[in-house]
């Protein structure tokens, strides 16, 4: 497949995950309103070191406000209260107003204002997964048990929650944590209890946490749904459903309209500030932007700094814009960004003609077949709409939107996947499956040459995927576009067809005669990656309360299993999937982790070249900056995976200093092995790293070295320390260029 056959495909794979998400660029675009203004958000940095009261902060907010539009003067006359929309005064300082382009100009000229920016709209990023991983219910039982009762919880930013689902039951959960200071603030005929311990609505056009949509119950009973027998979706893939980590208690943050498709920046950013300050210990955000933009324009970069800053993780989808490179737009190095990976598990659907020839193909046709065949029209798609009553159809692609086929009275699509399978199967309305172009070119000349072709659409079925597992194709790829040095996404999670609970509003099919509900669905994206990530990050914060947002980043990173490099593209296969496929069993002990600090991220924000001031309020430090900065220091953050820029035709060398800190034996014996890599001299310096004790660190340095790369090539290695118990591993990435 080359580059330019790929983008119809991209728009195809859009238009299937309509369900939950829009197309940026297959057209979509926002509409515009009569008044000029614009919401911005006016980003302040961190909260003041004086400590201010809530509504003190306000009331310095709508100073600034009062200002900005009065010349610089501050006259209380002025009225601005309608402008404000809201007030960041809990966990960061900052706002968001609605302005004019001219006083977004004076705000941006102000000292104290780090950065003013539009505010966006984000979406939700949908599309058998813990057997698949190796994380069965056994161990995931053993490990929840000793880690006695769970206190950790974990900040769903979603478009709510259906709390009846069994998912949520709180049977046998110990009493809300004393350390949660949220609140259950879920609106109409909302009541929260032991596992769903918060809720707050952010939407003003919500009065209830209530999950009409789907996606925010299934995102959260993936990351902490109970252990529930007998789930399947009309009995395909019938089995047990849970969470990653059955005993974290979730709590909702509402920042989605009702479809999740309107996820406003100043409610994402409400989410994070409520979220900080009420004590949760992970923070789960399936959702996102097609634009990648950066750090001080992006709320979850944002509000996840600042979420770090109070040593809580944030986990993030990487985006459903793949398969073309540089579409990540989770880019910040203090966010787990996850890419979405196939599992070994598929749903199929099969097709038995007339001929009794059987052909396989894809869907997830909860319809059982009652062992009749039924004619096949022979026309083309809907070409003859009167002639296809009680009749199969055959279709190129999907049939136009609009077109009611129940009420046309057809009674199954049989469907040429060749423009229209995006690498997962969806929900169908009505008894159909896309098969492979060439079968579907002979049931076109079965039909056509048959006296009386027929067919039976059997109810699909799961099958093994022996390919897996490999990076889906609309999972969103690197190179990071806004800081090269950063490997994203970091892990791949597993994003195809994962069932999980389901809200009984919530569309079944893309059909919006669909009137089915169910509780359990099968949905695919990087959304149902994410919540796999968040699960396990709240398992290992279960098991090591003292561990950083970091170290819980690291241990998943070093440990994550190798992964196929799929794409086309000629770059490499970590920035499809970062460093390979979450490990759930091995993440909990990881021999060895790379720490970082808040300093060192902001240590890199003056390589970066921020300025300083911004930086002062950002970080809240008086001096953050010491040293000399520079832009090459950048790819010495302690990250787990190692990447650097290099100039193109030009042979190269980059040295990279990295510390590891025992979190494995107190005494061990750490000895490094380099993969060898075409084009790429590796040397590490000490080659062995001995440890006496607990949490001792070590520092050694990594020297890559190569012959001249051409002006848009990647080439890859890794580094993997070991003890003979545990294995470390850190891909090495060495490119040319992170833009298009
Ligand atoms: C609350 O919502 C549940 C679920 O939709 C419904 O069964 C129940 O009747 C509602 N109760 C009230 C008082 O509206
Ligand atoms: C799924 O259903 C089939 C048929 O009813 C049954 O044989 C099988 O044991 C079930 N599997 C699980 C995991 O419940
Ligand atoms: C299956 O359903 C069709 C349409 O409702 C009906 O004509 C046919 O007789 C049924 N076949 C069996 C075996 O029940
Ligand atoms: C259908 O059959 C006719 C006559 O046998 C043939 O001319 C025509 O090409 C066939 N069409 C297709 C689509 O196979
Ligand atoms: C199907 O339609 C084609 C023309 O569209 C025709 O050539 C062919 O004979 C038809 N086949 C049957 C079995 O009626
Ligand atoms: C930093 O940015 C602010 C606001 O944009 C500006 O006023 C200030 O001069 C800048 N400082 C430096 C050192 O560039
Ligand atoms: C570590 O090794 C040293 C020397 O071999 C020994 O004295 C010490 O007891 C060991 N410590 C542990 C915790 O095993
Ligand atoms: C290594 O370099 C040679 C020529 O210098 C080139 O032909 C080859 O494609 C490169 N290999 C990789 C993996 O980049
Ligand atoms: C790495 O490169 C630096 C700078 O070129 C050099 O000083 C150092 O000795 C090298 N280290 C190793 C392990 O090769």
């Amino acid at each position: 497949m080359d580059k330019q056959n790929s983008i119809p495909f991209i728009c195809f794979s859009f238009i299937l995950l309509v369900l939950t998400l829009i197309p940026l660029r297959c057209g979509a675009s926002d509409g515009g309103g009569g008044d000029d203004r614009k919401t911005y958000i006016v980003y302040l940095g961190s909260l003041p070191m004086e400590l201010s009261s809530y509504s003190s902060l306000t009331s310095h907010h709508l100073s600034i406000l009062r200002k900005a539009t009065n010349n610089g003067v501050d006259d209380l006359n002025n009225d601005v209260t309608d402008s404000l929309i809201r007030s960041y005064a809990k966990s960061f300082n900052g706002f968001a107003a609605k302005l004019s382009s001219d006083q977004r100009d004076k705000m941006a000229e102000m000292e104290e204002v780090v950065s003013v920016f539009e505010s966006r709209t984000y979406q939700t990023q949908t599309t058998r997964s813990w057997d698949f991983l190796g994380f069965t219910e056994k161990a995931a039982r053993q490990r929840n048990s000793s880690s006695a009762e769970s206190d950790v919880i974990v900040g769903v930013i979603d478009n709510g929650i259906w709390p009846e689902s069994e998912s949520f039951s709180d049977a046998g959960l110990s009493p809300v944590p004393k350390k949660w200071k949220g609140t259950c603030s879920g609106g109409k005929n909302f009541t929260c209890n032991n596992k769903i311990i918060g809720a707050r609505v952010y939407p003003k056009d919500r009065d209830s946490a209530r999950d009409r949509n789907g996606h925010g119950t299934h995102t959260a009973s993936t990351i902490a749904g109970n252990i529930v027998p007998d789930v399947s979706f009309y009995g395909i893939a019938n089995g047990t459903a849970r969470g990653g980590f059955p005993s974290a208690r979730i709590a909702a943050y509402v920042a989605c309209e009702f479809d999740g498709l309107v996820c406003k920046g100043e409610d994402i950013l409400a989410a994070f500030d409520d979220a900080i300050s009420d004590g949760v210990d992970i923070i789960s955000a399936s959702l996102g932007l097609s634009d990648i933009l950066d750090f001080l324009s992006d709320v979850i970069a944002i509000g996840s700094f600042h979420a770090m800053k109070s040593g809580i993780l944030t986990v993030h989808s990487a985006g459903n814009n793949g398969p073309e490179i540089v579409t990540v737009a989770s880019v910040a190095p203090w966010i787990l960004t996850v890419g979405a990976s196939t599992t070994d598990r598929k749903i199929i659907d099969k097709v038995v003609l007339g001929n009794d020839k059987i052909l396989t193909g894809f869907s997830i046709n909860g319809f059982k077949s009652n062992g009749s065949k039924f004619p096949i029209a022979n026309t083309t798609c809907l070409e003859e709409k009167d002639t296809v009553k009680g009749k199969i159809v055959l279709c190129q692609a999907l049939p136009a939107v609009g077109d009611n086929l129940q009420e046309l009275g057809i009674v199954g699509v049989i469907e040429n996947s060749r423009y229209s399978y995006p690498g997962f199967s969806d929900v169908v309305t009505l008894p159909s499956l896309k098969i492979p172009d060439e079968d579907f070119e002979s049931v076109v000349s079965y039909t056509n040459s048959s006296e009386s072709p027929k067919a039976e659409i059997l109810k699909s079925e799961i099958s093994e995927d022996k390919s897996a597992p490999i990076t889906a194709p609309f999972s969103s790829r690197g190179p990071n576009l806004v800081v090269a040095e950063i490997v994203k996404p970091d892990i791949s999670a597993p994003g195809v067809e994962i069932l999980a609970a389901y809200s009984p509003f919530g569309p079944v099919s893309s059909s919006p005669e669909d009137k089915r509900s169910v509780r359990y669905i099968f949905l695919s994206g990087t959304s149902m990656a994410c919540p796999h990530v968040s699960g396990i990050s709240a398992y290992l914060k279960a098991l090591h309360p003292d561990w950083s947002p970091a170290a819980i980043k690291s241990a998943i990173l070093t440990t994550a299993k190798p992964m196929k490099k799929v794409d086309y593209w000629d770059f490499v296969g970590e920035f499809e999937h970062g460093s390979g496929l979450l490990n759930p069993l091995q993440a909990s002990n990881p021999g060895l982790i790379y720490d970082i600090s808040k300093d060192d991220y902001v240590a890199m924000l003056c390589n970066l070249g921020f300025n300083t001031s911004q930086i002062k309020q950002i970080s809240g430090q008086s001096s953050p900056c010491p040293g000399t900065s520079s832009r090459d220091l950048v790819k010495n953050l302690n990250y787990p995976s190692l990447a650097a820029k290099v100039e193109p035709l030009k042979s190269f060398k980059v040295e990279f200093k990295r510390t590891v800190t025992n979190v494995g034996f107190a005494n061990s014996t750490y000895k490094a092995s380099l993969s060898a890599s075409l084009n790429m001299t590796l040397t590490v310096k000490p080659e062995v790293l001995s440890f006496k004790s607990l949490n001792e660190k070590k520092s050694f340095v990594v020297n890559v070295s190569g012959k001249e790369l051409s002006d848009y090539e990647a080439i890859s290695s890794s580094l993997v320390w070991s003890d003979g118990t545990h294995v470390v591993r850190s891909p090495i990435v060495v490119m040319t260029r992170n833009t298009p």
